[in-house]
């Protein structure tokens, strides 16, 4: 019988090779250089599936790939999928959810700790030979402790984030989101407000809420005049949610203390951009999930997801805005 063929477009591990060589007749793109969407569009001429990792699956993509039946992401964040040019060609396209929540949520403690503590910057102060006894005043961070979080977007990680802010750092915790959480609410008593009230109350506020036309932008001059000047912003949503410029003139003007972040605007990001030269500004290159056993999971997860598509079963993580009435 022949196989169904598939295309791989990321680096996977050997047992997630072999897992989907039982069901697929595989390509994988091997090589350290990211695939040019040149390359990809003649990739995808004959196959029937693609795994890869954002991805512009858009309208140009599909008509270069008249076999495509499922495209699935090996991350949670599908916003690199054209929703409507792929429910129109019937292409189905699924996420990771779950496996990544604790260690997204463990990152996102990481950049509070970072920027509220200075880590990388007194990490470099030391290094450079700098520390000096009668500097001790200069070296002051501000508590995370006792202090209150903001989450925006109240999803999976949303709540591994307010499980360690309230059970590990006695934090009050509030958040917002298009719809209340109840069982969350009474399980750690944290608190539903609206998006002002949660900018003008919190010391952290993080951005966890996924990129759609909704939230393009979220975070604007507007929001940013609403926080505190003591307030740090987390972004390890997408870049997009927040106007970079915005954020870029909040840390000039000292209108907050400082930013960690996870994610820009554009990806790499470019090595010109002022947030870089910015001492209260924690930067990391998009590594949210980037723990082997994380991303193990996710290509696993991507892969199973790929066969059940493929094979004719309706897969475990199709996206809900590709879901049929009947499925
Ligand atoms: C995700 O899974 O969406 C992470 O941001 C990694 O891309």
């Amino acid at each position: 019988m022949s196989k169904f063929k598939v295309f791989i477009e990321k680096s996977i591990a050997d047992e997630i090779k072999e897992y989907i060589s039982q069901y697929c007749d595989c390509k994988f793109w091997d090589y350290d250089k990211k695939i040019s969407r040149e390359e990809l569009f003649q990739e995808l001429k004959n196959v029937e599936g693609l795994l890869e990792n954002g991805e512009r699956i858009d309208e140009e993509l599909l008509s270069h790939a008249p076999n495509l039946k499922i495209v699935s992401n090996s991350s949670v964040g599908y916003n690199n999928f054209d929703l409507k040019a792929m429910k129109s060609r019937g292409v189905m396209g699924t996420n990771t959810p779950y496996v990544l929540d604790d260690t997204v949520a463990d990152l996102v403690f990481s950049l509070i700790l970072s920027t509220a503590r200075r880590v990388t910057e007194l990490d470099s102060y030391v290094k450079q030979g700098k520390w000096n006894k009668n500097d001790e005043k200069n070296l002051y961070g501000i508590d995370v402790h006792h202090t209150t979080l903001g989450i925006i977007g109240m999803g999976r990680i949303g709540r591994a984030i307010a499980k360690r802010a309230k059970l590990g750092f006695d934090m009050d915790v509030l958040y917002h989101n298009r719809s209340r959480k109840y069982d969350l609410e009474s399980e750690l008593g944290t608190k539903y407000v609206s998006l002002d009230t949660l900018l003008i109350q919190s010391d952290y506020i993080v951005l966890m809420t996924p990129l759609t036309d909704e939230t393009e932008h979220l975070i604007d001059y507007k929001e940013f005049d609403l926080m505190k000047d003591t307030a740090i912003f987390i972004n390890a949503s997408r870049g997009k949610t927040v106007n970079e410029e915005a954020l870029i003139n909040a840390l000039k003007n000292k209108k907050i203390f400082g930013a960690g972040l996870d994610v820009y605007d554009v990806e790499p990001v470019n090595k010109d951009n002022p947030l870089l030269k910015m001492p209260n500004v924690v930067t990391l290159p998009h590594i949210g999930s980037a723990t082997a056993r994380t991303r193990f999971d996710m290509d696993m997860r991507a892969a199973k997801n790929l066969v059940q598509g493929i094979t004719g079963k309706i897969p475990q993580d199709l996206v809900p805005e590709l879901k049929s009435a009947d499925n």
